[in-house]
């Protein structure tokens, strides 16, 4: 089968950084589907996977962490799918990645793809939007009814990316948040407002001022989902007393969690590959979301958030995404679509 991998961990201007190859179709034991891969997300986990460092695989490695595709075979255990079913899901980081012809999956952790979409509007969503699920339900705890009286308030910082793409449209039209996103440019603002956030301020700003200068003291809930170090203290500041913070993002310094103290404020990580990774046992609830996801997308309640697409899936093509998302400045979703 097609593949894109990698041998050595070079920059993304380096024609070997990822590099077309072909490798045997694997077969599916246990709960796995293998899903013939139809089209692919690009996320930055890739490029941080994929970032130089002094290392050499033995055997090409596979990436990417997001695909929509149909079901080729099933393993013996799988009870939930079927060869032929159309698919859609993020996987498992500790596994060979989406970007190849077959890939396996547990049957888990994957969603039956939205009816009312094509595959690569499809592809542009699960690791996004089993991020900002995760987020918003899980880690924030936000209620799933809609709110009596004056919404709750939500800081999205870093609106425009992916995961902020989705989790705006969840944030307001599954749960009737007030959201108040960041973005610092015409276009990433104009993306946005249409997805349905209220308020926009700019990340590079003075965040507390901004949101006084709209009204807001504080706010019930903030998601930090860019540069955990500089944008903590500015969360910190403006929480609202036992609100939350949330933050995907790693850090590289020390977080000052003394200052949430006098507010009793929370402050919770959402990675989500943790269910994967420890084989939770309620791991099967990111399958679930993914079809709540799903028919969220066929009520016409949230859209995709797919913004570019690039055909075929190839080494050049990826070489191509990798170096626009490590610009920082992608809006929405960038898709890969065809061996
Ligand atoms: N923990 C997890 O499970 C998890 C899951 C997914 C992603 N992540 C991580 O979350 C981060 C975001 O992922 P993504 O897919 O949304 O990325 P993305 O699509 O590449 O995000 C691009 C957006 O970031 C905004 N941005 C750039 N610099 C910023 C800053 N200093 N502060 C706030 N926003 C800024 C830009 O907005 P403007 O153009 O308006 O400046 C741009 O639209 C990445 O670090 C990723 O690795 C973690």
């Amino acid at each position: 089968m097609k593949a894109v991998a990698l041998k050595r961990y070079l920059p993304i201007d380096n024609p070997e950084s990822l590099i077309d190859v072909e490798l045997p179709r694997p077969v599916p034991q246990g709960r796995d589907l293998l899903v013939a891969v139809k089209a692919i997300a690009v996320n930055p986990v890739d490029t941080k996977v994929r970032a130089p460092k002094d290392k050499i695989e033995d055997a090409p490695r596979v990436l990417g962490w997001d695909a929509a595709g149909v079901v080729e075979a099933v393993g013996p255990e799988v009870t939930g799918f079927k060869p032929g079913d159309k698919v859609f899901y993020a996987g498992d980081i500790t596994r060979p990645g989406s970007n190849s012809e077959f890939q396996l999956v547990d049957e888990r952790i994957v969603g039956h793809a939205p009816a009312s979409l094509s595959v690569e509007e499809a592809a542009a969503l699960p690791l996004t939007a089993i991020t900002a699920w995760e987020a918003l339900f899980e880690r924030l705890r936000v209620p799933r009814k809609s709110p009596v009286g004056k919404p709750a308030s939500i800081l999205i910082i870093g609106g425009a990316g992916g995961v902020g793409s989705i989790a705006i449209q969840l944030a307001t039209k599954v749960v009737g948040l007030n959201v108040i996103a960041t973005a610092s440019r015409p276009e990433s603002e104009k993306w946005v407002r249409e997805l349905g956030a209220q308020q926009v301020i700019n990340h590079f700003g003075d965040i507390p001022a901004q949101l006084k200068a709209i009204g807001f003291e504080n706010v019930d809930h903030v998601l930090i989902l860019n540069d955990t170090d500089k944008h903590f203290p500015a969360a910190a500041q403006v929480i609202a007393p036992q609100g939350t913070i949330a933050t995907i993002v790693e850090n590289s310094g020390p977080l000052d969690v003394s200052l949430l103290k006098a507010k009793s404020a929370g402050f919770v990580w959402e990675f989500m590959f943790t269910r994967s990774m420890f084989q939770t046992p309620d791991m099967a609830e990111q399958g679930k979301l993914l079809d709540d996801i799903a028919h969220l997308i066929d009520q016409g309640v949230i859209k995709t958030t797919l913004n570019k697409v690039l055909s075929p899936i190839n080494a050049a093509n990826l070489r191509q995404a990798h170096a626009d998302l490590e610009g920082g400045r992608v809006i929405g979703k960038i898709v890969l679509k065809d061996f």
